[in-house]
């Protein structure tokens, strides 16, 4: 199998998840670790084992042996250095959000589209077990016409997650907090798992952490789909432990429903609850099992040259959702996504 030189750009807190499974990928090598913080590369190529230190990205991007870059930065980062990466001839494997504007998020797919490289992002809990068994049920029809859906992430970030952090909480280099950043995965979820969002109504609010931080610390959503489906979704960082993400599909024969790792379908008055919990965790818990998945998958698609599934035009989805959201907010308006026509009709995403 083809064997790809990896670098890992930003060794703070999501990075672990990046190096760890970058150990068990077969065809991928870690042979740089790089942050802008020395004592952070070092301490990452030291516990991982692996054997080039960069501060400077730029020396990474102009390195011709280097064939792939793993972007752990901060969410303003993400499309500059996504698409000077590209432009250097490299694959990208993005975490989330993809950028923190639907132009950002556009000239990211140019970039690609331009130099044939690969694009993914990491929305790893679509690899969760749980989230992979629920998109086969969704796929299979078994339960009819999706009538609405909910979601919700109630999570505990301190004052301290915030004053720690350079970026985090800071409109201009996170975007948003709670939702653009913690509740985003199952936020993502709720919209693949259903109908295509048309409209956005929302209200973002800061409770526990006003004076902290300049961006949001709760949410409220109101979506509704092409044929009346009503979609709710509520994430805060307000709650004093990380609860259950919990995520519910009403169909017109049947229901599912996921809190945790636990899914329960309802089909013709039969419950069915399946447990996934399972032993592959990468990180924390509640944040999901995906990563491992999600990488592995990233670099056997790699070397098929095979396209990844959660490239750009699958991720830009939960940009242009999340710019929907942060505006309705602003402005009390409500959003209609701007891939609806004005005769009601989708303007097919260009592949
Ligand atoms: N997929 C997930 O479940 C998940 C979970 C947590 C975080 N994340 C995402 O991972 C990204 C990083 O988050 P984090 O919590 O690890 O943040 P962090 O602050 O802990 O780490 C970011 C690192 O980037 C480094 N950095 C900043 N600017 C740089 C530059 N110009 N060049 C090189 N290094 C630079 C910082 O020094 C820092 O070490 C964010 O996009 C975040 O949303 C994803």
């Amino acid at each position: 199998m083809k064997q790809f030189n990896t670098a890992v750009i930003g060794c703070g807190m999501i990075s672990k998840n990046h190096f760890k499974a970058l150990k068990n990928v077969e065809n991928a090598r870690c042979v740089v670790a790089c942050d802008c913080k020395p004592e952070r590369a070092r301490q990452a190529a030291e516990t991982y084992g692996i054997p080039r230190v960069e501060t400077d990205y730029q020396k990474v991007l102009q390195d011709p042996d280097i064939d792939v870059v793993h972007l752990c930065l901060p969410h303003f980062l993400h499309a500059k250095v996504a698409i000077e990466a590209m432009e250097h001839g490299k694959h990208v494997l993005c975490e989330k959000p993809m950028a923190l504007s639907p132009d950002d998020a556009e000239k990211m797919i140019a970039a690609r589209d331009a130099s044939g490289k690969s694009l993914g992002i990491c929305f790893q809990n679509r690899y969760n077990e749980s989230s992979r068994y629920m998109r086969q049920l969704m796929d299979s029809g078994t339960l009819g016409r999706v009538l609405g859906a909910r979601g919700s992430v109630v999570w505990n970030r301190s004052p301290d997650y915030y004053t720690g952090s350079d970026w985090r909480g800071t409109l201009e280099k996170e975007g948003g907090s709670a939702l653009e950043n913690q509740a985003i995965h199952t936020f993502d979820l709720l919209q693949w798992l259903t109908v295509p969002i048309k409209t956005v109504e929302a209200t973002c609010t800061t409770k526990r952490l006003k004076g902290v931080i300049e961006t949001e610390d709760t949410c409220d959503v109101y979506m509704t789909g092409p044929n009346g489906e009503r979609l709710l979704f509520y994430c805060s960082n307000c709650y004093v432990a990380n609860a259950p993400v919990e995520l519910e599909i009403l169909c017109e024969k049947g229901s599912v429903r996921m809190v945790g790792n636990l899914v329960t379908t309802e089909r013709n008055g039969q419950k069915e609850t399946r447990d996934f919990s399972s032993g592959t965790v990468l990180g924390k818990d509640y944040w999901g099992s995906g990563h491992g998945f999600l990488i592995e998958d990233y670099y056997k698609k790699l070397a098929a040259g095979e396209r990844f599934p959660i490239s750009g035009e699958e991720a830009i989805v939960s940009v242009r959702l999340l710019h929907a959201v942060y505006a309705s907010s602003r402005t009390g308006q409500v959003i209609r996504l701007q891939q609806w026509n004005d005769s009601g009709q989708m303007i097919p995403e260009r592949r």
